[in-house]
């Protein structure tokens, strides 16, 4: 990695400040066990050969919290088919990065659980694919996967780690949002986020497999409001409503290059994580320039930073400023132009067109999974 700046500079004559970034999603490998069709990560993966070293992801850490980053998110992928995660959250620890292991846990029993305790780690995020789990086999490709991940629970409370309990959630378990509250009560998990997929990277082909119907997002938020009723002061629901019924856009990643980057597993630098689904971007790697000044202003980051990029009815709207106009991802993936606005967005020239495919997607017979199949 070379050296550089590891502070943000002051504001230039020529155009605005840049806040430094809260969080980092390290995505640590692509490499995974399970294959699940709804996989955000791009339809191009990074090989085993091409991920960054143990130290070259220490570097990073250590630069990421001289530029102001608080939260490391170790993602992937499965973060835990790097045989150096030990280490890497020990110096992570080091560098006062507040660290959340995002993983499947089909992995991860009690002595492990201990051990990312013991090496400081803060919190862990285990995500399930159903409460059936001849379904959650079914999604994810893997068999057992819902009794290992039930243990893993168990195993990251008994090590006393704050847990998270996560649900990608579609048209094929959607139904059982009861059941995915009741469980992480009963997993004693102190926050559940309940999402519906993002149709980019690999999930788009699979849309019409997994898209909800309009009555069973209705059920589920009506499920959700009564659940933070009920279980008020006891668990946190986070609850992310599907784009495609949206009459509103969400700030995706709290606007691009506002709060958060990524890194990808062999080092390319992200504003988002589907950010490769845009053409034509160039990306810069930790191993090239310092964390910092790409932050600052590399290509990629100023690309669709603010709002001066806009084209109407973005660029003119009162919410500009408040969601960014949306998600740039979603714009390329639907209307062939990251520049437009979300068709999530009800002003989006694409917008009724969104809800058309949602409809008749959501009306269909279901096609099989297209699995993704990529080991670890
Ligand atoms: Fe947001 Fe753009 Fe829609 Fe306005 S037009 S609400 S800025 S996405
Ligand atoms: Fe890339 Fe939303 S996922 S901007």
């Amino acid at each position: 990695m070379s050296g550089g700046s590891d502070n943000v500079p002051d504001k230039a004559p020529d155009r605005p400040a840049v806040a430094p970034p809260l969080g980092l999603l390290a995505e640590l490998t692509h490499r995974c066990p399970l294959q699940c069709p709804y996989c955000y990560n791009p339809v191009s993966l990074s090989g085993r050969g091409t991920e960054l070293s143990t130290e070259s992801w220490q570097q990073l850490f250590a630069a990421a919290r001289a530029l102001g980053v608080l939260q490391l998110h170790l993602s992937g992928g499965e973060p835990m088919a790097r045989p150096d995660l030990l280490p890497l959250i020990t110096h992570a620890a080091g560098c006062g990065l507040y660290s959340n292991l995002i993983t499947s846990g089909v992995r991860l029993d009690r002595d492990g659980a201990q051990a990312l305790a013991d090496c400081g780690l803060d919190h862990v995020q285990l995500s399930f694919q159903d409460t059936d789990p001849v379904m959650a086999d079914h999604i994810s490709a893997y068999r057992d996967s819902f009794a290992r991940k039930c243990a893993a629970a168990e195993a990251v409370r008994a090590a006393e780690l704050p847990l998270t309990v996560n649900f990608v959630v579609h048209r094929q378990n959607l139904d059982r949002l009861p059941d995915m509250i009741a469980l992480a009560l009963s997993l004693q998990a102190g926050r559940i986020e309940i999402a519906h997929v993002q149709y980019y990277g690999w999930a788009l082909r699979n849309r019409a497999a997994l898209m909800p119907t309009r009555a069973q997002i209705d059920r589920a938020s009506e499920a959700v409001a009564a659940a933070r009723v009920a279980h008020a002061g006891r668990l946190v629901i986070d609850y992310v409503v599907p784009d495609y019924y949206a009459a509103r856009p969400k700030p995706c990643m709290g606007g691009w290059g506002r709060q958060f980057l990524v890194v990808a597993p062999d080092g390319d630098v992200l504003p988002c994580h589907a950010a490769k689904s845009i053409p034509g971007l160039v990306f810069e790697n930790v191993t090239q320039r310092p964390l910092a000044d790409i932050w600052r202003d590399g290509e990629a980051f100023e690309r669709f930073r603010g709002t001066r990029w806009m084209r109407e009815p973005c660029r003119s709207c009162a919410y500009r400023e408040t969601d960014f106009g949306g998600c740039r991802c979603q714009a390329m993936a639907l209307t062939g132009a990251a520049e437009n606005t979300d068709p999530a967005c009800a002003l989006s020239p694409a917008h009724a067109q969104m809800l058309a495919i949602a409809e008749r997607d959501a009306d269909a017979a279901p096609p099989p999974f297209a699995y993704r199949r990529f080991g670890g």
